[in-house]
């Protein structure tokens, strides 16, 4: 059948074969290897300065906020001292004009307005105290909340709570913002509303999900990366500290002789010198705000596997050998009425294929792809796609779901290797966190992920069955790993908490705890604001 030849061939430009696979990972070691020597190369490879995890003795109510994707989230985190914690959030999306807008001041003023709402929502007392303190002139500095600032793209970080954006991501845009301190930037819009805010640290949300998930954690397993697979996608590890040869800036603790590096890997192979690239991945990547940058990432990510899949099937629809989502007559359809696609259908629109269309073909193995059809109808507007459509459809959107999680094996096996882990043999188990929507909601994604990790030489079935990934998203797990984080550090060090619990005592709790939950990069961002400020006061 000519239709099935055709899908064919759109699939198989999708394969990533395990040679292919085995060739990404020795370049994708190359380039981190790299990375670490010099500034300026595809990966950015990024230290952090963070060389150890909170011990979750830290007592105190920080706040967080989460840039990085659709939404902006702005929590507050109650930290008992005895690892337990109180967290509540609000989630806005973050306006389409904002992402875009002309300069930085309007983004982070949105932010800072948002964290006002937010204290007059679930700190109204404390709100109101200090705004009167404020205008008495007895506000101390001491009194303002840590704030955590969880900000999802590539960073120059100078510091905890310092560090200039190299390039945005993800469909952001502002370039008044580049090279610029973000941390500065909200900073500056607080203070313009006169909040009792102190923006205390910076960190990725990958950093932050290593660190929460380093606290779940059973047993010996020590988690050496934390990644995420949602809207972009990238990772933190734990590097030790003479493979980072280029000069670091920063003031740190060398102690552990580890610190966390942030490849940034959604640049990996701009350069295309491996990266499989078909005709729907240039097209995309020509009609995307930053073209030649975060290839990797316009491979593997939810912000584009719709798009491409979008791409490929509108070729798909414009073959005449292949009649998609066409009927001639309703006899050719097994629902017997004619297929119809609306002008105004996502599929003629740029970015109008999300994702999570890609979620549902994939959990869709009924003989009649009942749901898939359905979703087809309802996120597309296409009425009475046949069985065959539906068919084409999920082998081309499997082909890309597919081929995303090969290339993130390849990024997770690389830096399995680079940990030297598997030949460590007081190493049972290399744990890695990860977070997304990819790993979160797109059927076996992990087991692709997997399959593709026991093709990769030097990790093989064997070394495969040692990488456990998981999911850095367990709110009581995290908590439990807390508790045992601040039993430790509070029998080593009892010091410098009294300003902050001075503070948490002033501090009326107006959350409702039913509402309590954590998460992952929240918790890490805390835990790392918290530990920053305990440094400072020691
Ligand atoms: C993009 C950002 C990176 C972030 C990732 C996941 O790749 O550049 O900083 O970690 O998205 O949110």
């Amino acid at each position: 059948m000519a239709a099935e030849s055709e899908t064919k061939k759109v699939v198989s430009q999708f394969e990533l074969t395990d040679h292919d696979v085995n060739a990404a990972t020795l370049e994708f070691l190359r380039q981190m290897d790299e990375g670490l020597r010099k500034d300026g190369t595809s990966m950015s490879q990024i230290p952090t300065y963070v060389t150890a995890v909170p011990d979750g003795s830290e007592k105190g109510v920080y706040l967080a906020v989460d840039l990085g994707g659709t939404n902006f989230r702005v929590c507050s985190v109650q930290l008992n001292g005895d690892s337990t914690f109180n967290l509540t959030y609000n989630k806005v999306a973050i306006p389409k004009e904002l992402m875009v807008a002309k300069t930085a001041r309007e983004l982070f003023s949105f932010l800072a307005m948002q964290i006002e709402v937010f204290l007059k929502e679930h700190h109204k007392d404390y709100y109101a105290a200090q705004i009167k303190k404020r205008r008495s002139g007895t506000t101390r500095s001491s009194e303002y909340l840590r704030l955590g600032f969880t900000f999802s793209f590539p960073v120059n970080q100078l510091g905890i709570n310092k560090g200039k954006l190299i390039r945005w991501t993800k469909g952001f845009d502002i370039p008044d913002a580049v090279g610029k301190d973000v941390c500065a930037l909200l900073q500056t819009e607080i203070d313009k509303l006169g909040l009792p805010v102190k923006v205390a640290a910076l960190v990725n949300d990958t950093v932050g999900t290593l660190m929460a998930r380093s606290y779940t954690s059973v047993g010996k397993a020590k988690s050496i990366l934390g990644g995420i697979f949602g809207t972009g996608t990238n990772g933190a590890y734990i590097e030790k500290l003479s493979n980072i040869k280029k000069p670091t800036v920063g003031e740190y603790d060398k102690s552990t002789g580890d610190m966390v590096v942030n490849t940034e890997w959604g640049s990996f192979d701009n350069q295309l010198n491996v990266l499989p690239t078909t005709k729907w991945d240039k097209i995309l990547d020509d009609a995307s705000v930053n073209p030649g940058i975060q290839m990797f990432e316009k491979r593997v990510s939810g912000m584009f596997l719709g798009e491409i899949v979008r791409l490929a099937t509108l070729d798909l629809i414009k073959n005449e050998k292949v009649t998609l989502f066409v009927d001639a007559n309703s006899s050719f359809n097994d629902l017997q009425s004619i297929t119809t696609i609306s002008r105004e259908s996502g599929l003629f629109k740029q970015w109008g294929l999300d994702s999570s269309v890609l979620s549902v073909a994939a959990a869709d193995d009924t003989p009649e792809l009942s749901s898939l059809r359905l979703e087809l109808e309802t996120s597309l507007q296409i009425d009475s796609a046949s069985l065959v459509d539906a068919q084409i459809f999920k082998a081309v959107a499997a082909a890309v779901g597919r081929r995303a999680a090969r290339l993130s094996a390849v990024a997770i096996g690389a830096i399995v290797l680079q940990s030297g882990k598997l030949n460590d043999p007081d190493t049972d188990v290399v744990d890695i966190g990860v977070d997304g929507s990819l790993v979160e909601h797109y059927p076996f994604f992990r087991a692709m992920i997997y399959e593709a990790l026991k093709a990769i030489d030097g990790i093989g079935p064997k070394g495969a069955e040692r990488i456990r990934i998981g999911i850095a998203k367990d709110g009581s797990g995290v908590g439990a790993a807390l508790i045992a984080l601040v039993a430790e550090k509070m029998e080593k060090d009892n010091s410098n908490v009294e300003d902050v619990e001075a503070r948490v005592d002033d501090l009326v709790w107006n959350t409702n705890n039913h509402n309590t939950f954590i998460v992952a990069g929240v918790v890490g961002v805390i835990a790392i604001a918290a530990l920053w400020w305990a440094r400072q006061r020691s």
